[in-house]
């Protein structure tokens, strides 16, 4: 597996595993075409030979940073490739003198909560009704 980062022409694929990843509230192809282009947003993904398994994206702040999404292909989840590239996106936040990474998870996404606890994130407060559908959301945060 290798951690590289994004070009534009991974963004339809990217935008695919949206789909399937997030299928209540994917990010369209311009949205993510959209963070691409901005020079706050740094996107890093995880291959498999030519295959795109896993993806994520950070947009940084003055000394804070936001991680927007974080994403592994079905097959591929569990063995280790949402954490290499959390850990990716943390390392890429240290090298900007990055102070606090943020970053938002469903509070049914057991998965996920365990992913951020396990590298560092701590809960601090809840969004009550945050996605479209009505589920809160648990705003967690890592200190660097
Ligand atoms: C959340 C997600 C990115 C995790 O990716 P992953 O590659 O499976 O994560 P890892 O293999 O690195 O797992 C790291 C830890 O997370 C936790 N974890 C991962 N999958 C889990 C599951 N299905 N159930 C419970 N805990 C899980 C475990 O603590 C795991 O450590 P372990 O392997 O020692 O048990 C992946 O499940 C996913 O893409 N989900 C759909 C999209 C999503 O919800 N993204 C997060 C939005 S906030």
């Amino acid at each position: 597996m290798e951690i590289r980062l994004w070009k534009y022409e991974d963004i339809l694929s990217i935008s695919e595993m949206e789909k399937e990843c997030f299928p209540q509230e994917p990010w369209s192809f311009k949205m993510l075409a959209s963070s691409f282009e901005s020079d706050n947003f740094t996107g890093v993904l995880a291959e498999d030979g030519a295959e795109i398994i896993g993806y994520g994206g950070i947009t940084f702040a003055d000394d804070s940073a936001d991680i927007d999404n974080i994403a592994v292909s079905e097959a591929y989840r569990h063995s280790g490739v949402g954490t290499a590239i959390l850990n990716a996106l943390i390392q890429l936040a240290k090298t900007k003198n990055i102070k606090k990474v943020f970053l938002e998870v469903r509070v049914s996404n057991a998965a996920a909560m365990e992913l951020y606890l396990k590298n560092g994130f701590a809960g601090v407060y809840a969004r009550t009704r945050y996605y479209s559908d009505g589920e809160d959301c648990l705003v967690m945060v890592k200190e660097l």
